[in-house]
């Protein structure tokens, strides 16, 4: 089978890595990848940039299966068009994705299925914006309604902190479009959980349950991230499960197909373990990052045939057998058979300093010399400048640690980052130590 990755992040080269340990043996593309997704498949760099395009590749090089990393493609209806040249696609076209890229359109669909999700108003204008602001309690969640790389929501403590925010977005524009409607929602305390539901629109399964850790700074500290870190899998009271996969996952899937809302990939429900239950706190259109980097690595069976099956609406037979929990899984998590849930894996990504704010690039990196089993890099925002690798994005790096425990993951992450050096690295120390959350 011939393979098109698009994308060129952290999460494309943990999917490039998955396929590659494939028994069908897949020959990989990436478009336009990155040096790690190099190791395994040849990278399109400079690729091309627009449908048409990868149409022209898909047919000359006779790609059967395309799938779609990064959300902004997906909004923007990539999928919709590949799919209309007759190519096999894992990832939503534009009516699934618009459940992460226009949050008011989420709170509907949560709405209509009668999901939790913290209560909100809708504004368009900076002044009811700020006049709502004297009528409600404090801290208050804004989000910029668009997508906006995990930097569009604020947590605000502080009335400062709230108007700063909805000036960012209505005032100063600084998410274009995606921050010309705002959401002012009720904050929620617990711990989060991210959920990847893959589905062909009729089957679906849930893959391991993981965590990220948002704040740039340890014990939750400071502004959100993309995520600095993630763990799998996390274990919940044992009531939880099934609970996240009738009262959540059923429901929204059934509001897609009552809507005709076709969705063939991964649907990622972020949730907030609330004292209460559990609440949507948002959707992603597409695997998380950097979850994908430790959730795959659990998968026990064929990856490459679970997006060929999900592409194809033929999900049903792959997940054959895999209801049956096998082992340690945990019942009411539909799929928990194609979970390794006796390992563990830790993701600690490495950041240039500055980030989430401004930040060098270009600098040179040294990695450990080889990868082994329990440890591997993830590369993010790196390129190769001649031979030497350097520095290219806010996110460097990811060091991956599998292993029995979660002790003994985390310390293999923390001990293969040890061997990673550039100028400004930073990285927390505290990844999966945490239930990283908004508390009281
Ligand atoms: P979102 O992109 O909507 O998931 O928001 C990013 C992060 O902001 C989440 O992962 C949470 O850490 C935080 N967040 C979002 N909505 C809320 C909420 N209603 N209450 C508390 N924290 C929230
Ligand atoms: N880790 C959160 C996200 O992928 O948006």
């Amino acid at each position: 089978m011939n393979v098109l990755v698009v994308g060129s992040g952290g999460r494309e080269h943990a999917i490039v890595r998955q396929l590659a340990a494939s028994p069908q043996k897949p020959r990989l593309f990436a478009c336009p990848g990155n040096p790690g997704t190099a190791d395994n498949a040849t990278n399109l760099d400079p690729g091309p940039n627009d449908a048409a395009g990868l149409v022209a590749f898909c047919r000359s090089r006779s790609i059967d299966l395309v799938i779609v990393g990064p959300e902004d493609p997906l909004i923007a209806g990539l999928a919709d068009d590949l799919r209309r040249e007759g190519l096999a696609v894992f990832g939503p076209g534009a009516m699934g994705a618009r459940l992460e890229g226009d949050k008011e359109f989420a709170k509907e669909v949560l709405a209509s299925a009668e999901v939790p999700t913290a209560h909100y108003h809708a504004f368009s204008s900076a002044e009811s914006a700020l006049k709502h602001l004297d009528k409600i309690d404090l801290p208050v969640v804004i989000k910029a309604c668009g997508a906006a790389q995990g930097k569009g929501v604020a947590v605000c403590a502080t009335r400062e902190e709230a108007e700063a925010h909805i000036h960012t977005c209505l005032r100063d524009q600084a998410f274009g479009q995606s921050g010309l409607r705002i959401l002012m929602e009720d904050c929620l305390y617990g711990t989060e959980l991210s959920v990847l539901v893959v589905t062909d629109g009729q089957d679906y399964c849930l893959l391991a349950p993981s965590r990220d850790h948002k704040r740039i700074g340890e014990q939750d500290q400071g502004p959100n991230t993309g995520g600095m870190g993630a763990f799998a899998p996390v274990a919940l009271p044992s009531d939880l499960y099934a609970e996240i996969d009738t009262r959540i996952v059923l429901p929204i899937l059934a509001e897609l197909r009552r809507r005709d809302i076709p969705y063939r990939g991964v649907l990622y429900v972020g949730l907030m373990l609330t004292a209460g239950g559990p609440q949507v706190l948002e959707f992603n259109c597409r695997f998380g990052d950097p979850e994908t980097q430790v959730v795959l690595p659990l998968y026990r069976g064929d990856f490459l045939d679970l997006c060929w099956t999900t592409a194809t609406g033929e999900l049903g037979r792959h997940l054959q057998g895999a209801h049956r929990p096998e082992g340690t899984g945990p019942t009411g998590w539909t799929g928990s058979g194609l979970t390794s849930w006796d390992r563990h894996a830790v993701v600690v990504v490495g950041a240039a300093d500055g980030y989430p704010g401004p930040y060098a690039q270009g600098r040179p990196i040294e990695l450990p010399d080889a990868n082994s089993d329990g440890g591997w890099i993830i590369h993010a925002g790196t390129r190769r400048d001649d031979r030497q690798l350097v520095t290219c994005g806010g996110r460097v790096l990811g060091a991956v640690g599998v292993g029995p425990s979660l002790d003994a993951a985390r310390q293999k992450a923390y001990d293969l980052l040890d061997q990673v050096h550039f100028e400004g690295l930073t990285f927390r120390r505290d990844i999966a130590r945490t239930g990283e959350g908004v508390r009281k």
